[in-house]
Order: structure tokens, then sequence, then C-alpha cells
């Protein structure tokens, strides 16, 4: 119970700890929208549950443009938008066993909506359940909290700035109804396309299981171009978000021709050719957030590929693998005669007691065996804002151990760790997409890679558990600093190593996709930041 309060509690903050921190008074009024123009089709309904502390005003202007673009596909909907106490959505909705007070608000608006006109038919195909931010969070958990085995409670979802569950029941394979994701590409916050890329694996995963029409209709997962978190709640500034670089009348009429387009998918009143255009709308979209999330993928798939066991059941790191190969320094005609396997440990233990060690083989070649490990950011209910590894810990065997193996001499002798961290930098840039790139170059801060750190007297137990990767920011640089333990040829203990623990290339596009666009603030280390927020509102 005290873990559910805490987790809560964490997941206000993170969304909206990018939101003003004054609380705001409540007397917001359960809005209305009645459905534009004329329509003789059944009447729809959206609920549309607001963002922490965000006026639920600030959605009027979406609400509309979701229901103009809906009348002009034949879509009679109502949209309301219920005030939610304290403007936090998820005081009402902890969890999906408390959720009763927010399924109260959003009763109370539809009954306001019923005054007004609105013929409530069968919840399970006409009413749809909506949210930005938080809201996004909260109207996911109220979906679970009135579903049963029997009965749905609404016709889908469509969470904005937002996800469903990262696993389980209600991750966006398992959602019992259609939900469409619509994320930004200029999001500062927790809906940053780093994080979005969680649900782009599961969009993939359907693509693969169900085929591609069943998961562009049913599942699909957007990222928007140029636009930023604030959009959808024009007047509303989201601190901590990023600048956008469409004007707000094409972000407003974007999002509501998104949300119709898979309307329309999902009505059986809609005919083929509003269906063909809204599908050909909805994949231009995933598309451009293919292209725009794929290098994301590729950069995580160096850090662990989980289908490589050839010497680890978990896997291999294949940074590693190439890590080993630029610590080793040797000239192109030797570096030919290494081969390195990397044998991946999900535990920290394990990394503990794997060693790396070399096999000579028959012609003149060695194998070596390099053991690879990744660590993550916490991560309490879905809360984590960087999917990234916070590092890529590589036990390698050192450059000496190689030359004397390959009875050579190193062409380039003591690579310092920091050197993986610039290649880490580099592939980042060559696997970006063309727009990620070009802003970071013109915009984003770059890096500022620091002088390896020593693990204090070797010891291995301190640079596994304890030393990490430091990530510091200023207004210039992301400073990057990699803890190092070497050991000599001749010392006692594991003589011949070389242990790094580098940047992960997925941690560098996340900074150029988001928060190196940002301006620099105080200095800040980002490797206890989110711990450290958490510890603040706990
Ligand atoms: C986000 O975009 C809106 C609309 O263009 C703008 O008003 C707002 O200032 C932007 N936010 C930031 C942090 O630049
Ligand atoms: C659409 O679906 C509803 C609910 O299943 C059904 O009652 C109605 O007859 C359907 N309309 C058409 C045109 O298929
Ligand atoms: C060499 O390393 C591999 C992978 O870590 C391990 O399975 C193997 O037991 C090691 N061999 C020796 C002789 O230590
Ligand atoms: C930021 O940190 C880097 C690396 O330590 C340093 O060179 C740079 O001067 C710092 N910039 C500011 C504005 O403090």
């Amino acid at each position: 119970m005290r873990y559910q309060t805490a987790a809560s509690l964490v997941l206000v903050a993170c969304f909206s700890s990018v939101v003003v921190p004054f609380a705001a008074a409540a007397d917001d009024e359960h809005i209305v929208l009645k459905p534009q123009g004329s329509s003789s089709t059944p009447q729809k309904m959206l609920v549309f549950i607001p963002g922490g502390k965000v006026p639920n005003q600030h959605y009027e202007a979406t609400a509309r443009a979701i229901q103009a673009a809906a009348a002009e596909k034949q879509i009679n909907l109502w949209v309301v938008i219920p005030a939610v106490f304290q403007r936090l959505c998820i005081i009402s909705c902890t969890s999906p066993k408390i959720c009763a007070p927010l399924h109260g608000a959003a009763e109370a608006a539809l009954t306001v909506a019923q005054g007004q006109g609105w013929a409530r038919g069968t919840d399970s195909e006409d009413l749809w359940l909506a949210g930005h931010s938080l809201g996004g969070v909260c109207a996911n958990t109220l979906f679970q909290a009135y579903s049963s085995p029997s009965a749905l409670p609404y016709a889908g979802l469509i969470v904005m700035g937002s996800y469903v569950d990262e696993t389980g029941d209600h991750d966006l394979v398992n959602f019992p109804t259609p939900v469409l994701t619509l994320n930004v590409e200029l999001d500062g916050g927790l809906a940053r396309p780093g994080k979005t890329s969680v649900w782009w694996r599961q969009h993939l995963e359907l693509m693969s299981s169900k085929g591609e029409g069943y998961a562009l209709a049913n599942k699909p997962v957007i990222v928007l171009p140029e636009l930023n978190h604030t959009n959808f709640c024009p007047g509303f500034d989201v601190p901590g978000d990023l600048p956008a670089e469409v004007d707000q009348a094409t972000a407003t009429g974007l999002i509501g021709q998104s949300v119709a387009a898979f309307l329309v998918l999902q009505m059986n009143t809609s005919s083929t050719a509003e269906k063909a255009a809204a599908a050909a709308l909805l994949s231009e979209q995933v598309a451009w957030t293919k292209q725009l999330l794929t290098p994301y993928l590729k950069a995580q798939d160096l850090e662990r590929m989980p289908s490589d066991t050839k010497i680890s059941a978990e896997g291999a790191s294949p940074f590693c693998a190439h890590a080993q190969h630029m610590v080793a320094g040797m000239s192109d005609s030797d570096d030919a005669r290494i081969e390195v396997q990397d044998g991946f440990h999900v535990d920290s233990q394990n990394l503990e007691h794997c060693h790396p060690n070399w096999t000579s083989l028959n012609d003149g070649r060695i194998l070596i065996r390099s053991c690879g490990h990744t660590d993550y950011y916490p991560d309490i209910s879905n809360t984590g804002t960087i999917t990234a590894a916070s590092e890529i810990a590589c036990k390698m065997l050192s450059s000496d151990r190689v030359a004397e193996q390959l009875k050579t001499v190193a062409a380039v002798t003591n690579v310092p760790c920091s050197e993986g961290n610039r290649y880490a930098v580099s592939v980042a840039e060559q696997l970006a997409a063309p727009s990620t790139l070009e802003r970071f170059r013109s915009q984003g801060r770059g890096w500022c890679f620091l002088d390896d750190a020593h693990t204090a007297g070797n010891i291995g137990p301190l640079w596994v558990f304890k030393d990490a990767l430091q990530l510091e920011e200023n207004a210039t640089c992301m400073s990057v600093t990699s803890p190092v333990l070497f050991t000599e040829l001749d010392d006692q203990i594991y003589p011949g190593s070389h242990y790094c623990k580098f940047l992960s290339p997925a941690r560098a596009l996340d900074w150029m996709m988001t928060d190196s666009l940002k301006p620099g603030k105080k200095s800040q280390k980002l490797t206890e930041a989110t711990a450290a927020t958490a510890e603040i509102l706990i």
C-alpha cells in the first residue's frame, strides 16, 4: 500500500514537475462540447481527461479540432472534459482498485451532457476515452478499473503525450480495445520519443504477429514531427517542454485530423473511401515515426542483443565486443587476428563473477570472451524518463594482454574508456534521423568527454557496484566520465584487465532528440536526477 502511494506520487512528480509548481485552485467546471454540424449517424462521445495541473478549458481547442475533423467524416462526436479534483486526476484514480472518484467526475460530466441532449448508447461501442499527459495515464487506469471480463467500459482509448502500461494485460499488445498513442517529437518530458519507443516496439510486434493493417487500425503509435507537449493544451505553457516548430493552429489541426482518422477506422458507419483516406494519413504518420525511432531501437540493440547466446544465455553486448577491439589498440592487421565474443549478464552479481578470458586459436588468432552488463534509470510504475541504459559496463582484456597473446605490440597504447564514449556519440550521430541530427547540430548542447576516473585500489566489486558512469550537464555540454579499472600484467589480482563503463549510444540519442535542446540550467548530476526527484516527493 505504502509502495502504491509512493509510486503514485512519483508519477505526479514526473508528469507535473514539468508543470507549474503551485497547487491551483480547482474551480474548473465540466465542459460539454456538442457535435459540430448535423449528422444522422449514431451519437459518439469522447471523455477527455486533462493533464496534471492544467485547467480543463485549455483542452477545448484540441477537443473542438477533433470534433470538427470527425464531423467532416460524418462522425457525430460529443466531447466532455471533466473537471478533476485539484486538477490532478491521479489523486482521484491512484490505481485500478481506487478510481471511483475519477469515474464519478467523468460520469458527472456525462450527466451534464445528457441534460444537453446527448443520448447515451452502448458504452463499449459509443463511448471513447482520451487523456493528455498525466490525464492519459489516468484514462488508462480508469479503463482498467471499470473493465470486467464480460464488459468493456469504453470503445477504445486515445492517449496523447502519454502511454498505456509497459507490460501485462493492458500493455499495447494486450489492450482489449483499440488504442491510439499520439505523441510528439519535441516532448521535453516523459512522453519523449525515447520513452515512446517502448510502445513503438509493441506496435512492431503487433505488425509482425497480426499484420500491418491490424496494427495500424487498432494500435497505431504516432510521433508527430515538430510539435511539443504543450501543443495539446494551448495557452498552458508546460515548463521543461521543448520549443515547438509549427504554429499552434497547424498543431491543433493535425491533432484533430489524427484522432479523427483513428476513429474513422473504428466506425462501421464510415465509408470505404473514408477509411482508405484515414488509413493513408495514419500510415504516413506511422512511417515518419518509424524513421525517427528505428535509430533508437538500433542503438538499444548495441547495448544488448538477447538473441546472441554463443557464450551467455542472456545474450551479448555488441558495444562491449566493439569496445574490446578499441581498447586493444592493435594495428588493422593485428586487429584482424582478434575475435571477440561478449557474454551478457543481466545481474550485476554475475558481472562481478565474470572475468574476460581468451583462447589461442590454431591459426595465430585469439578468441577473447568479454563480459557485458547494462544498468538502467529507475522506472517505478513506469515513471522512468529515459529508457536507454544509464551505462554499458564492459570487462575487457588490457591492450598489454592482447599484445602478449598475439606476440605483437599495440599500435596505440593506453586507449582510455573515454574513446568508447566518443564512439558511442559518433554511432548515435550516424544512426540519427535527419531531423534529429540537423536540430541537434544547430541547437543542441554537445558533449564534453572528461578523463576516466580510476576505481580506488582497482577493487573489482567497487567498479561493478559503486562506480557509475557520470553524466553532468551544464549550459555548454553534457560531461561524461567513465570509471575505469586497469591492471598490469604483473598485478596480483586479475592481471591484464581493462574494465570500462561506457555511455550508451541510445542514451546519446535521447540527449540529442530531447534534453540537449533545452537551455542548460545549473550543473545537474543526471545519474541521480530521477531518484532525487522521487525522494523529494515521497
Ligand atoms: C511549445 O509550443 C507552444 C506553441 O508553439 C509555445 O507556445 C510554447 O512556448 C512551446 N513551449 C516551449 C517550452 O517552448
Ligand atoms: C454498427 O454496429 C452496431 C453495433 O454493433 C450495429 O448495431 C449496427 O447495426 C452496425 N451498423 C452497420 C451499418 O453495420
Ligand atoms: C571464459 O569465459 C567464459 C565466458 O565468460 C566462461 O564461460 C568460461 O568458463 C571461461 N573460461 C575459463 C577457463 O575461465
Ligand atoms: C561545462 O562543463 C565543461 C566540462 O567540465 C566545461 O569545460 C565548461 O566550461 C562548462 N561550462 C559552463 C558554462 O560551466
